[in-house]
């Protein structure tokens, strides 16, 4: 009996919004469990993306700091040529870089709307449609979006958000169903609330923090880290069945 792997070792990962937060661990956890890894963020971000690229490499593993703005197909197309260039081909694809704006509904502008949209939606299927497009001259590919527990429940002040995140868990089946012949799956992994940056603007207000904890049986927020372990398995030859689904990391919140 040979049993599939539940590593990456010798994968080539593309990360996107890797440059800090999740994106930083999911690049750096890619590379312990043995995949090269193309560090992907915004022009301004680099510094921070080289920094990440160093400690893949510090790992024994290739790495590359690639510009991108998941806003724009040119750069998309640039993202995955650099990474072509540089690694010699993409099995791994994480939709990681996001966006969010917390505001009651009546408040939203267009701007709001548009921003949130343009990255965490019209970004990630994009950069999946041009990775696709490479995973289907392979013959083989793995992608996986980071969603939130925010796809599959609503929650407060986060109109365009929560959209967006449906839209990805939704669109993680099309993709699935579309490219399952190409050998491709397509899943997604979505979080509770992250100790990052972009959860630390909600989780500094007492209040939220309180509210927050009160909806997670395991009583706490989880650490970046706590992430890595569904995207490598979902990447993996261990998850060889599984496409078109959304594994939830979230201290059991959607279990009530
Ligand atoms: N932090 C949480 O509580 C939480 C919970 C569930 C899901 N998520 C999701 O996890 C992902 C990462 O979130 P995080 O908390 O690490 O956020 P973060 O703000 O710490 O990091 C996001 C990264 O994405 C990059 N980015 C933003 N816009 C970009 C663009 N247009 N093109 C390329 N890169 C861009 C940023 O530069 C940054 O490096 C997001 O998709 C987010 O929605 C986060």
């Amino acid at each position: 009996m040979e049993i599939p792997a539940l590593d990456v070792r010798d994968q080539v990962a593309l990360v996107t919004g890797a440059a800090r937060g999740i994106g930083r661990s999911l690049a750096v956890g890619l590379a312990h469990y043995g995949a090269d890894v193309a560090v992907a963020d915004l022009p301004g971000s680099m510094a921070e993306a080289e920094e990440v690229a160093a400690e893949v490499r510090s790992l024994g593993r290739r790495s590359v700091a690639v510009p991108v703005d998941v806003r724009d197909l040119g750069r998309i197309d640039g993202m995955v040529a650099q990474t072509v260039a540089a690694l010699g081909r993409i099995d791994i694809l994480v939709n990681n870089a996001g966006v969010q704006v917390a505001k009651p509904a009546l408040e939203v502008t267009e701007a709001d709307w548009d921003a949130v949209l343009d990255v965490d939606l019209k970004g990630v299927f994009f950069c999946s449609q041009r990775v696709g497009r490479v995973m289907k001259e392979q013959g083989r590919g793995s992608i996986v979006s980071i969603a939130s527990q925010n796809g599959v429940i609503g929650y407060y002040n986060r109109a365009a958000y929560c959209s967006a995140k449906a839209g990805v868990v939704n669109l993680t089946r099309v993709l699935a169903l579309e490219w399952a012949p190409y050998g491709i799956r397509v899943n997604a992994v979505g979080p509770t609330f992250v100790r990052t940056a972009l959860g630390e603007q909600t989780l500094s207000n007492p209040e939220f923090r309180r509210d927050i904890l009160s909806r997670i049986p395991l009583g706490r927020v989880a650490e970046p880290e706590e992430i890595i372990g569904a995207v490598v398995f979902l990447a993996s030859p261990a998850a060889s069945m599984v496409t078109g689904q959304t594994l939830l990391v979230d201290g059991g919140w959607t279990a009530q």
